[in-house]
């Protein structure tokens, strides 16, 4: 049954590839393999989650053309959860659950050293395919990673690694998985990831302040998201079971969002 209202839009640009035959299916979850070990720890470090955030709104902030209104995003704990929840799987696909959470999902899988400054440049990188006039993402290209980084409309963001002896659906071993997911979901079929025009000229009441482009509470309520202490990492011998007991309907939940 096809919904046509906006809580019913169709989920689409990231899967655009799938849409187009198996020879994208590649391009699906943009899959950028480096070969290296994986480190000893299995655990996002409070550092990582910081420059995560960084990064997402230092790139938000640089989109061309300039945006009206890119809402600057924080960190969200439930977000991550979920994400801990999904990475543990070690499964190269999106989780099935996002549409019902009305969530977006980024995924990253290298054999190397986890570095989040590589894993957003990546995706930032995928603009190079993407044309913001005819909303739309080159042959054989995959710029979904993208438009959900800069979808104006997600202001939060949780992220995950975990480190995966095998990955289902992928070829090699000792990966590590970053899945990160944001809320609410972005890359909605016909809908460009946000509105071309001056910077922050059409920043809701609630988001006044225009900070490096992005439009944010005023400093005031500006808190710096306080993530609790890190677990201590895991040896390389991570349990694959470590956060499987979160479901993620149970956390749905406590999402309140
Ligand atoms: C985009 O914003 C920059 C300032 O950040 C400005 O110099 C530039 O002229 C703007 N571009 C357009 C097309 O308005
Ligand atoms: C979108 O525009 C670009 C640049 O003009 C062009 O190369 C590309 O073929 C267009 N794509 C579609 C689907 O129209
Ligand atoms: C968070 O912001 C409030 C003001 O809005 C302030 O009173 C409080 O001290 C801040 N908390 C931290 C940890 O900075």
């Amino acid at each position: 049954v096809m919904k046509n209202t906006t809580q019913h839009r169709k989920r689409g640009l990231y899967c655009l590839d799938m849409l187009r035959g198996t020879l994208l299916w590649a391009g699906l979850m943009g899959f950028y393999v480096i070969i290296t070990l994986c480190p000893a720890s299995c655990q996002l470090s409070e550092d990582d989650a910081k420059t995560l955030v960084e990064l997402h709104n230092s790139y938000r902030g640089q989109v061309v053309p300039n945006s009206t209104y890119m809402h600057k995003v924080k960190w969200d704990e439930n977000l991550k959860i979920i994400a801990e929840g999904y990475a543990v799987k070690c499964i190269w696909e999106h989780n099935p659950d996002l549409e019902e959470l009305n969530m977006g999902e980024n995924l990253f899988v290298s054999n190397k050293l986890f570095d989040p400054k590589i894993a957003m440049e990546k995706w930032f990188l995928e603009h190079l395919d993407y044309d913001y006039n005819n909303n739309s993402c080159q042959d054989d290209k995959m710029c979904g990673h993208y438009t959900q980084m800069v979808w104006a409309d997600s202001h939060s963001v949780g992220c995950a690694v975990h480190r995966c002896d095998t990955m289902e659906g992928l070829s090699f071993e000792k990966a590590t998985f970053l899945v990160c997911n944001y809320y609410p979901a972005g890359n909605f079929n016909d809908e460009k990831p946000y509105e071309e025009g001056e910077w922050c000229s059409k920043c809701p009441d609630n988001l006044p302040r225009c900070d490096q482009n992005l439009c944010g509470r005023n400093s005031a309520h500006v808190n710096h998201t306080t993530l609790p202490a890190t677990p201590p990492a895991c040896p390389l011998s991570c349990p694959q079971m470590y956060f499987t007991s979160l479901s993620t309907s149970i956390v749905l939940e406590n999402t309140q969002m």
